[in-house]
């Protein structure tokens, strides 16, 4: 189970990777977090049109890729990505765009030295099958958020295609799925009880929170920063599930929590792990 490769009170969990000084969900992202000493991370999946597992945050290919002006691609940037088959995906460049925008000034700053620059751009969108090939050859521990929250009430075959590449690839220990669509982690469960699931959610708690994560088998709750204090915390703890909350990006803030006993899913897992943490699991 997930939260076995993982320190019992408090773990770094990189969000999309490590995606402040890398481009968020790309083998770079990953394996920065990895050799940062973060204990885990977060990645977002999606379906392509021809139903493959693909690693990537945003409904659209504008923000992260270079869609706009890669000329085989032209008058499609605002296509949804489950429009583009996986081979168009793994066509655009999902990495110059980070150097061009610097989202978190560590280009700017030297965080991100010269020197690193080729091997940015050549980062491609992962399928999730790279995605676990990794998990499984480093026994680094995975969040795996499923998006796709469009499709009809009731389709959770995406859900059903995760489960069976975990299980083909034997990661289902090292995975913790999680999404705001209840739904799929009910599915998940529903088909191996054995893996983990955390229930994710963004503003508003489901009313009888305990209760309600009783009901639906999780082993861990996900809450925006914004809506959990200490005192919530505590509360789901000892009732036992485990709390990762998403986005702490305070270092205060994330110490605390993390003293606390939460896991703290960050865009900076290496502000935590070079300072006073141990990151020993
Ligand atoms: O899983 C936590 C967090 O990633 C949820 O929001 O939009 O960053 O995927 P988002
Ligand atoms: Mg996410």
């Amino acid at each position: 189970m997930f939260f076995d490769h993982l320190p019992e009170n408090g773990f770094i969990c990189g969000h999309r990777g490590a995606r402040s000084i890398a481009p968020e969900n790309t083998v770079l992202s990953m394996e920065k977090a990895k050799n940062c000493g973060a204990h885990c991370w977060e990645t977002d999946v999606r379906t392509s049109s021809d139903g493959q597992l693909i690693i990537f945050h945003d409904e659209n290919l504008e923000r992260t890729t270079d869609i706009k002006t890669n000329k085989f691609f032209k008058d499609r940037e605002k296509q949804q990505v489950d429009q583009f088959t996986a081979e168009e995906l793994q066509q655009l460049g999902a990495g110059s765009w980070f150097l061009k925008d610097d989202p978190f000034g560590t280009v700017a700053s030297g965080e991100v030295v010269p020197e690193e620059k080729e091997i940015i751009k050549s980062q491609k969108i992962p399928l999730l099958s790279e995605i676990l090939e990794f998990t499984k050859k480093h026994s680094f521990p995975v969040n795996v958020e499923i998006k796709d929250l469009k499709t009809p009430a009731g389709d959770t075959a995406i859900v059903d295609k995760i489960m069976e590449m975990l299980r083909d690839t034997e990661t289902m220990d090292l995975v913790l799925l999680s999404s705001f669509r209840h739904e799929y982690l009910h599915r998940a469960k529903e088909i191996d009880k054995n893996i983990g699931i955390g229930v994710l959610t963004a503003k508003k708690h489901p009313s009888n929170l305990n209760q309600y994560l009783h009901s639906m088998s999780a082993d861990a709750y996900h809450p925006k920063q914004s809506s959990c204090d200490s005192l919530l915390l505590n509360n789901l703890r000892q009732a036992g599930f485990r709390v990762n909350i998403w986005t702490i990006n305070d270092m205060t803030s994330a110490k605390k929590m993390l003293t606390a006993g939460a896991g703290v899913i960050t865009d900076w897992p290496q502000r935590l792990t070079t300072g006073e943490q141990s990151h020993e699991t």
